[in-house]
């Protein structure tokens, strides 16, 4: 794997975290505050899904089931998308990587061109917690902004604060049975993570159990002193 359109002294940040930690919540808010591009590979998944694509039909079954796609589909869609111009001002990887494989691939195609990540951010959350989020997430079908019933709810009811759209979307992996097979695969797959980054003085800690805004000061200041 090789060749990004990532600038040579641009960031590239991970978030880390069960579903419903709230990395594209917080990805989305860092894209804003410092410029970067979010790449979220559940949405490219789903963007293949919906396009119908040989990688799409492939990962469809997959998603649904709650387990991961295979890491040849991931990077080769990751691959494609951080070749475009976009990225080269920097990008926030929200949902990737998930396997210790897919942490190597990007090791290795950062460091043909001498670069590295500049921090794995993990959003630390609870199960229980994470259950409640997700029941309760919903997204505009028009921007992809993110809310929830209870913690995130639209200022207008039916109106996206973001773009106005009166079109809201739940996905079709929010459902009981299929969050416990995110969280198994999770805990065996991706929390190993952790201790990858730990090694490499990557990894940075962040209480996740907060209010949306608390969380994102934090990661913000993480953030800011890291790219400093
Ligand atoms: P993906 O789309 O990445 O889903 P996920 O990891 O399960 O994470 P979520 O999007 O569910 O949660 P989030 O942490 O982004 O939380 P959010 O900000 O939305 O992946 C889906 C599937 O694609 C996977 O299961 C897998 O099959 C496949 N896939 C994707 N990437 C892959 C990879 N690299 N390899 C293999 N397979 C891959 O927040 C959740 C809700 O909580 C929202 O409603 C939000 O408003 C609310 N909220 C957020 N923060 C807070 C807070 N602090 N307090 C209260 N509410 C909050």
């Amino acid at each position: 794997m090789d060749g990004t359109g990532i600038a040579d002294t641009a960031p590239v940040f991970i978030l880390l975290g069960p579903p419903g930690a709230g990395k594209g919540t917080q990805a989305r808010m860092l894209e804003d505050a410092f410029g970067l591009v979010q790449l979220s590979t559940g949405d490219l998944l789903r963007a293949a899904v919906a396009a119908g694509t040989q990688a799409g039909q492939e990962a469809k079954t997959v998603m649904a089931a709650g387990g991961l796609v295979g890491d040849a589909i991931v990077l080769a869609i990751l691959k494609d998308r951080l070749a475009e111009a976009d990225c080269a001002k920097g990008v926030v990887l929200d949902g990737f990587p998930r396997t210790i494989a897919q942490a190597e691939a990007l090791d290795d195609m950062l460091a043909r061109k001498g670069q590295k990540i500049n921090a794995a951010i993990a959003l630390e959350v609870d199960d229980v917690q994470m259950v409640t989020r997700i029941s309760g997430r919903f997204t505009c079908a028009g921007c992809g902004e993110g809310y929830h019933d209870t913690f995130k709810p639209l200022q207008v009811a039916n109106t996206c604060d973001n773009c106005g759209g009166t079109q809201m979307t739940r996905r079709a992996d929010d459902n009981a049975e299929t969050v416990m097979s995110r969280l198994a695969a999770y805990h065996e797959q991706t929390a190993p993570l952790e201790q990858y980054y730990q090694v490499r003085g990557a990894l940075y800690r962040v209480d996740a159990m907060g209010d949306i805004t608390q969380i994102n000061t934090s990661i913000a200041t993480l953030v800011g002193q890291v790219n400093a």
